[in-house]
């Protein structure tokens, strides 16, 4: 199961990146309109609702509503925009919400471990940081430039507006990899994310986590690299 919602998100924050959360607060009475704008362990307190079942809760609706999507879209012959808008909709939308929370733990594990395993977590917090940086430019990248040109090509298909897109790839597929070479670096780093004797909780969530992008990236890049981008290099224009 994913750990892509926790306590300390506020509501609304819940309900605006995984609408359908809206079903489980219902049922149990949690207000995500007027009461949005706080975190959801404070709105389970006044409820008297158990924590770990709501988070549990939510995160099996969401792997469940993420596996539907993925069937329901035939990858290999979705339109482009329907590829897009599903990159951006589960892939993109988890590092938005995972890259800050990453930040704060990485920091943290190194301000409170750091006297004992200062040398591995201080590498970790550069790759991380180095990784953050890159993403966040090549996101914005994507949905500013890549993802409007193959948009714009797929409703008018002139060869003008497939070079456009093409044009960028190459950059893009780089960029892909220089994420993979520090995802590399991070593995061989923690040694496969294997938390000392001594590490406290937010030491092994912190791995997990990390794991847990790790994973989603490479679903994210094998979309764009191995689905979206060959398809555009077979691309013919006809008239
Ligand atoms: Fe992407
Ligand atoms: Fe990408």
């Amino acid at each position: 199961m994913s750990h892509v919602f926790e306590a300390s998100h506020k509501v609304g924050d819940i309900v605006a990146a995984f609408p359908k959360a809206m079903d489980i607060f219902m049922k149990h009475n949690i207000d995500f309109c007027c009461g949005g704008n706080r975190p959801l362990s404070q709105a389970l307190r006044e409820q008297n609702i158990d924590e770990d079942k709501i988070i549990d809760e939510l995160n099996k609706l969401y792997d469940k509503y993420r596996e539907k999507l993925n069937d329901e879209i035939d990858m290999k012959n979705a339109p482009y925009d329907e590829l897009i808008d599903y990159i951006i909709r589960t892939h993109h939308a988890y590092l938005y919400q995972q890259l800050p929370i990453l930040k704060e733990l990485v920091s943290k594990i190194l301000e409170v471990h750091g006297e004992h395993h200062g040398q591995v977590l201080s590498k970790v917090h550069k790759l991380f940081h180095s990784l953050k940086a890159d993403l966040e430019q090549h996101l914005e990248k994507e949905e500013r430039d890549l993802f409007p040109y193959i948009r714009k090509y797929q409703h008018n298909p002139t060869q003008e507006n497939l070079d456009k897109a093409l044009s960028l790839i190459n950059e893009i597929e780089n960029e892909h990899t220089s994420a993979g070479d520090i995802l590399k670096e991070l593995r061989h780093v923690t040694e496969q994310y294997k938390t000392p004797p001594d590490a406290c909780t937010t030491f092994d969530m912190t791995y997990r986590k990390l794991e847990e992008m790790e994973a989603d990236l490479f679903k994210h890049i094998h979309l764009e690299n191995n689905i979206m981008f060959p398809r555009l290099r077979a691309e013919k224009i006809t008239h």
